[in-house]
């Protein structure tokens, strides 16, 4: 794929997606990591003289002005991160932007309002994307995060002006992309997180290209009871009993080593005050809840780690928003940092993790995807990276 650095950029006008998805509190930004993470490439497009007009989205408003998903915090916290003015449009696209965009100079940066506003933008509105289009000489999407939609702003655009990847964007999938289709050995993944369901393709196919798949948090109970053992209060999907013993067999089968817990922290209630005891596998009592991976399981898992050249970790091993039941992922960001493996976070909760834990910077790589990186390790291919130029 072409990227940013194969282009002339001086005095382009340059559309370039960016994921400023970013979590917000009372209208304060928690956590920059994908504003920080995009500076390269704004910086890159500032040097060469591009005319830099950024795009992105924030939350699900729907199609409609949800004054609490504009942009503005975005704009501000990227001026102070570039110690330049980044001037912020109201509107993503019609008069009003054209004409600021026609006041940029050389090295100007202007951040488009909230492109979902507009309810072309998830519907890949062809008018829509033939609106942003427009509005620039070239395309830079540097949206990973959101590469595995297929919306007028990263799909649609891509096919109306000469459409590269930005710095971000061609670092992620170099690094993704490493781990699926060319991995160092042993190569190991680390699942965990709530639901079953939404873990079966990356399990999947991880399965095929792993050679060691540990399981942990809330999906690890389905796959006890599909072994026979009883899990009490603990979270549980009836559904996908069959599709957690396939896993298991599928493993068998082809040689891949697959941890399960082999004990478990249980709670008598979710809250930071409640009782809590360290049991074996298959002795969690009918009124108690597994909450978070025991000290045994804990110690497996990080020998596996410390053992691997590549590991690649996507949800946590329990509830870590709760102190007394964070130790499992604590233990699993730890060994991570320790590792000399390659290391990988996936994005979302465990990304939050490692942040928590204030182990973030000793990984060498955290996706600035959540669902974007989940599908990528699933083996699909993603709509934003596909529309991008080959030539
Ligand atoms: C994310 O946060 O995963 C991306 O920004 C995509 O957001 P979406 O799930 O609302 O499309």
């Amino acid at each position: 794929k072409k990227s940013v650095r194969d282009i002339e950029l001086t005095g382009k006008r340059a559309f370039v997606r960016v994921d400023f998805n970013v979590p917000l509190e009372d209208g304060k930004i928690t956590d920059d990591k994908r504003i920080r993470a995009t500076l390269p490439t704004i910086n890159y497009l500032i040097e060469k003289g591009a005319k830099v007009i950024l795009a992105s989205h924030m939350g699900r408003p729907n199609g409609e002005v949800v004054e609490s998903l504009r942009l503005t915090p975005a704009a501000e916290r990227l001026s102070e991160l570039l110690g330049k003015t980044v001037v912020k449009a109201d509107d993503s696209v019609g008069d009003a932007v054209k004409a600021q965009v026609a006041e940029l100079n050389n090295g100007d940066v202007l951040l488009l309002e909230n492109v979902r506003f507009h309810a072309g933008e998830e519907k890949n509105d062809p008018e829509l994307a033939k609106q942003f289009a427009e509005l620039a000489d070239v395309f830079v999407n540097d949206a990973f995060g959101a590469a595995h939609r297929a919306h007028a702003s990263t799909e649609g655009i891509a096919h109306l002006l000469p459409a590269v990847s930005g710095l971000l964007m061609e670092k992620e999938l170099e690094v993704l992309g490493k781990a699926i289709s060319n991995p160092e050995r042993p190569f190991t993944a680390i699942i965990g997180g709530s639901k079953v369901k939404d873990k079966i393709d990356v399990i999947d196919n991880l399965l095929n290209i792993a050679d060691n798949v540990i399981i942990g948090g809330g999906l690890s109970y389905t796959f006890m009871k599909a072994q026979g053992h009883e899990v009490g209060q603990s979270l549980l999907d009836e559904s996908k009993l069959d599709v957690a013993l396939g896993f298991i067999e599928k493993a068998k089968k082809l040689g891949k080593n697959f941890y399960l817990p082999v004990d478990i922290v249980i709670s008598d209630d979710f809250s930071a005050n409640a009782n809590t005891k360290i049991v074996e596998v298959g002795d969690i009592p009918a009124d108690w809840e597994g909450i978070d991976i025991g000290p045994k399981t804990r110690e497996i898992y990080a020998d596996v780690v410390k053992n691997s050249k590549l590991v690649v970790w996507n949800g946590p091993m329990g509830v870590f928003e709760i102190e007394p039941f964070s130790h499992g992922t604590r233990a699993v960001a730890q060994a991570c940092a320790e590792t000399e493996a390659y290391t990988v976070i996936g994005g979302g909760d465990s990304a939050a993790a490692a942040e928590k834990f204030k182990l973030a910077d000793k990984m060498d790589h955290i996706s600035t995807g959540g669902g974007a990186s989940l599908e990528f390790m699933e083996g699909k291919v993603l709509p934003g990276v596909v529309a991008l130029n080959d030539k």
